[in-house]
């Protein structure tokens, strides 16, 4: 396995390859992995066969957080990260860094971003008006540089994969894109680099993401008109969390999965997402009704 950390580096290697007709899968992750990332790789590995080459970016992207956000304490561990990916059989390991990914940002003479300018609108983008704009910019850098076949992103992230989709099809970036299952601990909690931060009490309460969709889930099953209001929902989902001490929702919302429009009545085949505070620590969740 190599380690990758200069942009032009990894972009002629790629470029190498591709003009070999070698296929190239790619994770793009912010590091601090766990086994949902694995499985990317997994999928990634799949989608390539054993002739292609498997890349993961590991670069914590400073324009997807605000001002007030966890960026400076957001969990590292590059040695343990080195070792899993090359346990996991990946080619590449590509860490950039701010120097060379963002050269002149301080300054003022960085100046391009990619926008989305629809899907961006709710859940995440109201509480987090600018963090669309630094994934999509990133995500649009790195297929530059790792010049992907395939690109995989986890379902834990909906929104984002919808939006980086939504980017791709309408920048016409050559690639496919896989979206690959959310991995859950034992109790159904969904695996994130930022459970790190629950202590053993709130990391408890956490469960209560999971809890809320299979609320949904059961509430939509047994209704015999196989829908419910999404109003009456909210209210329970919100019922719900604010049961746990420390718990408090900031959005839950019910869309449909492709457009993400959101649906006035919740049924089979449509998504709901959530997003909770446990403590200070801000967890995000969703799946199909
Ligand atoms: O999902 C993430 O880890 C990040 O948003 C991504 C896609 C690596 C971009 O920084």
């Amino acid at each position: 396995m190599r380690r990758i950390k200069d942009p032009a580096i990894m972009q002629r290697l790629a470029l190498r390859w591709r003009s070999r007709g070698v296929r190239i899968g790619f994770v793009p992750t912010m590091g601090y992995l766990h086994a949902g990332h694995l499985s990317l790789v997994a999928r990634a590995r799949q989608a390539v066969g054993s002739r292609g080459r498997v890349v993961v970016s590991i670069y914590v992207n400073p324009t997807q957080f605000g001002p007030a956000e966890d960026l400076s304490r957001y969990p590292r561990d590059p040695k343990r990260d080195l070792a899993l990916c090359r346990d996991a059989g990946t080619d590449v390991v590509f860490m950039p860094e701010d120097a060379t990914m963002y050269s002149g940002r301080e300054t003022g003479r960085y100046s391009t971003y990619v926008v989305e300018e629809s899907l961006t609108r709710s859940m995440e983008g109201v509480t987090r008006p600018t963090h669309f704009r630094g994934v999509t910019t990133i995500v649009a850098k790195l297929f530059n540089l790792v010049q992907p076949n395939v690109a995989v992103f986890g379902e834990k992230d909906w929104q984002q994969a919808t939006v980086v989709g939504r980017m791709v099809q309408d920048l016409n970036i050559p690639l496919q894109l896989v979206v690959a299952p959310t991995v859950r601990e034992p109790d159904g909690l969904a695996m994130s680099s930022r459970n790190k931060y629950l202590d053993p009490v709130r990391r408890a309460q956490a469960v209560v993401l999971w809890r809320s969709l299979n609320h949904v889930r059961s509430r939509v099953g047994s209704s015999r008109s196989g829908r419910v209001s999404s109003a009456v929902l909210t209210r329970e989902v919100a019922s719900m969390i604010s049961k746990e001490p420390d718990a408090r929702m900031d959005y839950v919302e019910f869309f449909e999965p492709s457009t993400l429009a959101p649906q006035p009545w919740v049924m089979r085949g449509t998504r709901m997402a959530l997003a909770v505070l446990v403590g200070p620590t801000r967890l995000i969740d969703n799946g199909l009704i």
